[in-house]
């Protein structure tokens, strides 16, 4: 096969969900159409049970999960998917922006009963912002949940979408008759638990004709023809383009639990859903037709094993092939790297491969050598953009514990902080670390793997900070400017990058300053021209 037809049949997508939604119990159903899996209950969720929160056999094996599904990648009649997996705790929201970047499109799982939820929320605004092609699958259609037509609005409403119903359920729950296929015109019967994959469906060509009272009997027909042509009404034309550019999307409604209308999204999928797509550098656009390997790191992750600290570091490629064992330019430190023994992940296993394309995603084992957002090239210096730090919620110092182990302490903040655990501060003031995370928990496993992992021990102490708000002067020589860092003085700390930050410690605070030093801008991200 040619290097454009590799890249022609690769689709590498997320799935995004409030947890609970169904997002585990439909990977596995889309690994059993690949014939990926041969049984439900192969993928294993990576949620962090409840109550977990100090239990940390309960972390290691969270973190167990997430190694080993980090991506899963099937076949499908003919089409190579990748699917990245997110994690689906709240407190690891950021590693879930991270891996964003690394995604062509994504399927939002949504609850039928619970409607939007606070975490679809937060990730469909970062697929908004970054515009990036959106199905979403409404699940759970076997149980009462809510109308369609209120429910969909409610999705468009909460989370800014402009929905096009491609399927359409007839009856919910007990009532649960089977669903319309708009893309396809036909009807697939519901008929209880299915375990396995199965391809059932009855073409209707005309919604007038009398087999669908006979299938579904007349009252279910008859509300069918009327909420279909309701639908023609009331919703655009599905448009490609739109769809591609993040405008529309597309809707698909099915019960993931019985194997219900997971064959319609994931046909839909591979015939609509985006080959690799261009990426932007600081440089220029990188198409991934380009001959020329090039590829950014999204995630790190640490060995299990605390006795040999290499770690893998996730590359998403973003053009030409990536070979094994051939000397690619690390652009941040200048070095030429070459990898032995690059892993590609599959449903239920990793396995080292000579060549990778477009679109996949390739494990490095690394020493160190790598933070997340480093950019590997042929030699051409680009730095690909699009990994930035968000605020986060928390912030405490980080003290050290044990005086004769400092250098173990630096060196394992370090690390795992490119590994994007969390994120560290460095006040101006007097060099004092500070420590922001997403939740909580983050504070819990980074003294948990300090000890164990690095042989070094940290104690926190609370300090007041909102939000951390990342400062861009319109002109940093104006008196202006000098005022802010004079007055701020005390509050300002660089990020990882040597960004400077400013530490406010309240909204009111925010605001205050924003009225007085006008062209002082601040950013609750890293990135603000993205
Ligand atoms: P998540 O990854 O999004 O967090 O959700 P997950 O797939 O783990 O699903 C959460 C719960 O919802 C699971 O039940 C799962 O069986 C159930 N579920 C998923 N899809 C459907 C569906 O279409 N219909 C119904 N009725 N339930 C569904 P659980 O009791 O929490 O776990 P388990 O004991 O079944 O594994």
């Amino acid at each position: 096969m040619g290097f454009i037809e590799e890249i022609q049949r690769r689709r590498t997508f997320g799935i995004i969900s409030h947890p609970d939604a169904g997002k585990t119990t439909l990977t596995e159903k889309l690994l059993l159409f690949g014939g990926a899996i041969q049984e439900a209950g192969a993928v294993k969720s990576n949620k962090i049970k409840k109550g977990a929160a100090s239990d940390f056999m309960e972390i290691e094996r969270q973190r167990g999960i997430s190694v080993a599904t980090s991506v899963l990648a099937f076949e499908y009649k003919g089409t190579k998917i990748n699917i990245l997996d997110t994690p689906g705790h709240k407190d690891f929201a950021e590693d879930t922006f991270r891996t964003l970047t690394a995604v062509d499109s994504v399927i939002v799982v949504v609850d039928v009963a619970k409607g939007v939820e606070e975490q679809t929320e937060k990730l469909v605004k970062v697929c908004r912002m970054r515009n990036i092609p959106m199905m979403v699958f409404i699940n759970k259609l076997d149980r009462e949940g809510k109308d369609a037509f209120g429910l969909l609005d409610e999705i468009e409403e909460k989370l800014g979408l402009s929905l096009i119903p491609l399927s359409w359920p007839i009856g919910i729950g007990a009532d649960l008759k089977g669903i319309y296929n708009r893309w396809e015109k036909n009807i697939n019967l519901f008929s209880g638990h299915k375990k396995q994959a199965v391809e059932k469906t009855i073409e209707i060509k005309d919604l007038a004709d009398t087999m669908l009272d006979d299938l579904i009997g007349e009252n279910y027909a008859e509300e069918l023809r009327e909420e279909l042509d309701l639908l023609e009404g009331v919703y655009p034309e599905y448009d490609y383009d739109e769809y591609l550019a993040g405008n529309q999307q597309p809707v698909f409604f099915g019960s993931a639990l019985n194997n219900f209308g997971v064959r319609e999204l994931l046909d839909a999928f591979i015939e609509i859903a985006p080959t690799p797509q261009p990426k932007k550098s600081e440089e220029r656009l990188v198409d991934s037709k380009e001959e020329k390997f090039t590829g950014f790191v999204f995630k790190i992750h640490a060995n299990m094993d605390p006795k040999h600290r290499d770690r893998l570091a996730f590359i998403k490629i973003v053009s030409g092939t990536f070979k094994r064992n051939t000397p690619y330019l690390h652009v941040r430190n200048g070095k030429k790297m070459k990898f032995s023994s690059p892993n590609a992940f599959f449903a239920d296993k990793k396995e080292i491969v000579d060549e990778s394309f477009p679109g996949d995603i390739v494990g490095l084992h690394d020493t160190g050598n790598f933070k997340i957002g480093d950019t590997l090239t042929e030699g051409e210096l680009l730095h690909f953009k699009g990994i930035p730090a968000f605020s986060p919620e928390h912030f405490r110092y980080v003290n050290n514990a044990d005086p004769m182990k400092s250098k173990q302490l630096s060196k394992g903040i370090d690390q795992l902080m490119d590994e994007g655990v969390a994120q560290l501060f460095t006040l101006d003031l007097n060099g004092r670390k500070v420590i922001g995370t997403v939740g909580a928990l983050q504070y819990e496993v980074i003294q948990y793997r300090l000890e164990h992992e690095y042989t070094a021990k940290c104690t926190y102490e609370p300090i007041q900070v909102h939000k951390a708000c990342w400062v861009e002067a319109e002109d940093e020589f104006n008196n202006e400017f000098k005022e802010f860092k004079r007055v701020k003085h005390r509050y300002l700390a660089k990020d990882k990058r040597g960004q400077l930050v400013f530490l406010a410690d309240s909204p009111f605070t925010i605001q205050m300053t924003q009225q007085k030093f006008p062209t002082v801008k601040l950013h609750f991200t890293s990135e603000w021209n993205d």
